[in-house]
């Protein structure tokens, strides 16, 4: 549960996405592996997904949404004190992405540092923000969701290579003292490790000393993804003392059609109150969200005052989710 000073909201004020220019088909990928882009859509309700090329790297997209959601806020790259940037493939093992993406903005002063949680990242990176945000020692922070999961997948596992893409998505939340009743106004986080073996990449400095291929039992992943999300949107909803019928816009983790329709119809969210760029953009763990509210933003559905909530489960397991008055 969050707790925060009274007074003092972490308001959203701008929002930016990139997406790698190379768009990939299922049906390119049929050229592959065995598949089919009749099984791809069935199963998970995707048909492209964009994959980055030589050049574009999970810092370089971060870097972009960033510019964007910045100007977007009609805001100074100085004006942000804090970078939180979520990722599972950041463009080295150290130093962190957020680092690179501070000097690429040409920012010298506050702090930037990556997340990890998987698909779960950008809400635990919202979440967080707002933790530094509302105890008052920051004032604007930069809120990055960016991935290169191709770069990850074992592309002759067609079990998994079908299922995800690249991209990058950002916010900026602003410290405000305001009484418009706009801002994060509760989030729940969660994880349980005993879950590793159903998600997880099979190498890393400390192990194999390579980076390793993600695996993934995804009917286990698909068993336990319903409820562990909706769990702790009810969690939001009793913190709040609202419920699925004050929701404006429903913007999940874009990793399957089946889930996200599974959760909503779980709380009784109506189809139309979800926003749904899965079938673009595939699965882009920590990338996903943001790029969906960039979408929402983009379009003119999402606008101002309105009730957004945001949630994802992902690799650990982690979960958690984010009530946000827009
Ligand atoms: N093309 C064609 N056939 C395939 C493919 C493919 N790409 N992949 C698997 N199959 C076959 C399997 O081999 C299996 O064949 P068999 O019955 O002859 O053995 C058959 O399709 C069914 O396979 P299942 O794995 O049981 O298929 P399922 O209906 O469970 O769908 C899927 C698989 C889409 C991965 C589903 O389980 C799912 O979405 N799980 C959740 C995954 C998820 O959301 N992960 C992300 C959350 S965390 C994160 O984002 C990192």
């Amino acid at each position: 549960m969050t707790l925060q000073t009274p007074n003092i909201r972490s308001v959203v004020v701008g929002v930016g996405s990139c997406l790698p220019e190379r768009k990939v088909s299922n049906a390119d990928l049929a050229a592959m592996v065995d598949t089919s882009d009749e099984w791809i859509v069935q199963r998970t309700g995707i048909r492209t997904r964009h994959i980055a090329g030589p050049g574009e790297t999970t810092s370089t997209l971060a870097t972009r949404a960033a510019e964007r959601a910045i100007a977007a806020a009609g805001l100074q790259p100085s004006d942000i004190d804090l970078i939180v940037l979520a990722t599972s493939t950041p463009d080295y093992t150290f130093p962190a992405a957020a680092t690179q993406v501070q000097a690429a903005l040409g920012i010298t002063h506050g702090v930037a540092f990556d997340l990890q949680a998987v698909c779960s990242g950008f809400v635990f990176a919202v979440s967080t923000a707002d933790k530094f945000l509302t105890s008052g020692s920051h004032k604007r922070a930069l809120v990055i969701g960016a991935e290169t999961f191709s770069r990850i997948l074992d592309w002759e596992d067609r079990t998994t290579c079908v299922l995800f893409g690249d991209g990058a998505g950002a916010i900026v939340l602003e410290a405000r003292g305001d009484d418009s009743g706009r801002g994060v106004l509760a989030s729940r986080l969660r994880s349980d490790g005993r879950h590793r073996a159903k998600l997880y990449v099979d190498g890393g400095p400390s192990t194999t000393q390579t980076v390793g291929h993600l695996r993934m039992s995804g009917r286990e992943v698909f068993k336990h993804a319903v409820g562990m999300v909706t769990d702790v949107m009810t969690d939001v909803f009793n913190d709040t003392g609202t419920s699925a019928a004050d929701l404006d816009w429903f913007v999940p983790h874009q990793a399957n059609e089946r889930i996200i329709d599974a959760s909503a119809d779980k709380l009784g969210i109506p189809l139309s109150k979800i926003i749904k760029t899965v079938s673009m953009h595939g699965n882009t763990s920590a990338a996903s969200i943001p790029l969906a509210l960039a979408t929402g933003v983009a379009d003119g559905r999402i606008k101002p005052g309105q009730l957004v909530m945001i949630e994802a489960m992902g690799g650990g397991f982690t979960w958690g989710s984010a009530l946000i008055r827009w």
